[in-house]
């Protein structure tokens, strides 16, 4: 590499997993990872790759002041805090990390619904405010029970092959999932509606997409079993939160495990005055073992396409 290419990491990413950039010549890393976007407009203009998790949104005011920009690292899956259809019409590459925390994803997701089933988070409250209560908290099993999975990609196949261990009967809806493929896999198959019928607990693991922006709403949530519990370890958003806050309180929904929200950082707390609802601040990935992955394998692309102007996204 004759040229030296700036990088900058606007988010906290693992300073172990960054070693490729470290290590190639003519790469020089800042980061700097409490920019206001103000601050971060002010000085993009002066990078050739941006590396990001979930926070620094990627919008098209940003990418319209990236002058020498080139590529954007993803450390991560979803790519919904970027605009793409902004990138790409400035040439701009944009890669994420679609493995590197998908087991850490799917643990977080079986310890959520586990937590739920039994009321864990809630129990260990009220002791910590020295109350011995043992009525308030009688959960539910998870053996027997239907799980429905919405969406099979990495993270809805993982989460169905542990939650099989659990002896749950998995029913899933994908759009690429066909019957054959459902059998091999000894899971039930069906079309959301389906899904959402037959389950006693459903996982939401869709991308946000236009498609899936409310995919659990006031509609979907009449469809289902009445003292179904939920969850999203997903995106915020793919679950209205309006409809869901009022299928708790008419009793239709019994529980609630959410680690991702239509906004974040959160600023809508009612959700979490339910005493149904148990919730993690979007920690799916925050695992030390996730965030090393994800920060190595953005951290090759851009080695990559620095020195010979291809990437290998994974
Ligand atoms: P993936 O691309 O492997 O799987 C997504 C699946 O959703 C695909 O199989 C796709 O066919 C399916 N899908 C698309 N549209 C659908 C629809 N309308 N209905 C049903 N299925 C649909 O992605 P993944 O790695 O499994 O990630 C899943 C989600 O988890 C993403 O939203 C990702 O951003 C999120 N995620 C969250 C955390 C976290 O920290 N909470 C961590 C990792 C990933
Ligand atoms: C992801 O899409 O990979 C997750 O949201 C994890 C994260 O980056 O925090």
């Amino acid at each position: 590499m004759m040229k030296e290419y700036r990088i900058l990491v606007s988010d906290p990413l693992s300073e172990e997993g960054i070693f490729p950039l470290r290590d190639a010549e003519g790469l020089s890393v800042v980061f700097d990872t409490e920019l206001t976007p103000q601050e971060l407009a002010e000085k993009i203009g002066g990078f050739d790759a941006l590396l990001v998790r979930s926070k620094t949104q990627v919008t098209r005011e940003l990418i319209e002041k990236a002058e020498r920009l080139k590529i954007i690292g993803r450390a991560g899956v979803g790519v919904d805090n970027i605009d793409l259809e902004a990138a790409t019409e400035k040439g701009i590459i944009v890669v994420n990390a679609p493995d590197g925390n998908t087991n850490s994803a799917a643990e977080h997701t079986i310890a959520m619904l586990m937590s739920m089933a039994r009321k864990i988070p809630q129990a260990f409250t009220a002791l910590r405010n020295r109350e011995w209560d043992r009525k308030s908290f009688v959960g539910v099993e998870l053996k027997g029970k239907t799980l429905g999975v919405v969406g099979l990609g990495r993270i809805g196949m993982e989460v169905a092959a542990r939650a099989k261990g659990q002896r749950m009967n998995i029913i899933a809806y994908d759009p690429f999932l066909t019957e054959e493929r459902a059998e091999e896999l000894g899971i039930g198959f069906g079309t959301v509606e389906e899904v959402l019928k037959a389950s006693d607990f459903i996982t939401v693991h869709t991308p946000l997409l236009k498609e899936t922006r409310h995919l659990i709403n006031a509609e979907a949530f009449k469809l289902m079993k009445p003292g179904v519990q939920i969850i999203n370890c997903a995106r915020g958003g793919i679950i209205d939160e309006i409809a869901l806050y009022d299928a708790i309180k008419s009793g239709k929904v019994a529980g609630a495990a959410l680690d991702v929200f239509e906004q974040e950082p959160m600023v809508d707390f009612r959700l979490l005055d339910l005493p149904e609802v148990v919730a993690t601040p979007h920690l799916g990935a925050s695992t030390f073992e996730a965030q090393e992955n994800v920060a190595i394998d953005v951290s090759h692309d851009v080695v990559s396409y620095f020195s010979t102007g291809t990437v290998r996204n994974s």
